[in-house]
């Protein structure tokens, strides 16, 4: 369903009803944890549909036929630390061959802006789909300095896929980055004086890696 011009939440009644079992404050981190790759798994359907097809002559049992495959490079995954590393889990269940990054951001506690402090992603990202992943976007600061550093190396394309997003978070990546598609679950009300999402699900990562 798109939400906005920069956003797709993705409808469907096993994603709702597993976003809801992740949000009860009660939920385990084990659960949790298996909640999340089942979402991302099901989210990553909705973020590669464009991926590009081309066509390879294959021998079926039965005949030879023209069947589509995915054409151009590997996908490469980002993981925004620490939390996005829970949606790789899933995605790769569906793209067991992507190629993976990871970005580290911390908020400097004087000027609210994102430092980057780690920062591998494979050599060649020039000319391949990119999806940049994060639970959260909540104020879309990490989300933007990630996609603004990885725009240095030029991808083919460029996608962010989070869990919950707030519409402060879809203005800020809007305003910097329009071109970014973004695929959640659900759009949450606002986010708070804290710059969390309400009614959100908390902090992703503790609950993700059992530190709250
Ligand atoms: N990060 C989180 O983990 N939760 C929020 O609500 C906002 C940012």
């Amino acid at each position: 369903m798109k939400y906005s011009d920069n956003c797709t939440v993705v409808d469907h009644p096993l994603v709702k009803h597993k976003l809801t079992l992740m949000r009860r404050k009660d939920t385990s981190t084990a659960s949790f944890r298996a909640l999340l790759q089942e979402i991302s798994l099901l989210l990553a359907y909705e973020a590669t549909r464009d991926l590009k097809l081309t066509e390879e002559l294959i021998e079926t049992p039965m005949a030879q036929m023209n069947a589509p495959v995915l054409e151009g490079k590997k996908l490469v995954l980002v993981a925004i630390l620490r939390a996005g590393q829970g949606i790789l889990d899933g995605m790769l269940q569906l793209v067991p061959s992507a190629r993976i990054g990871h970005i580290g951001l911390y908020r400097d506690p004087k000027t609210l802006s994102a430092v980057e402090y780690y920062y591998k992603v494979p050599n060649q990202l020039a000319d391949r789909d990119v999806i940049v992943c994060d639970p959260m976007l909540a104020t879309g600061n990490s989300a933007v300095a990630a996609l603004t550093r990885i725009k240095r190396s030029k991808p083919g394309s460029l996608r962010f896929m989070c869990l919950l997003a707030c519409p402060e978070g879809l203005a800020n990546l809007r305003e910097h980055h329009p071109d970014v598609h973004v695929i959640t679950a659900a759009v949450d009300e606002k986010l708070n004086e804290h710059g969390y999402i309400v009614p959100g699900l908390g902090d992703a990562g503790d609950r993700l890696f059992g530190t709250r």
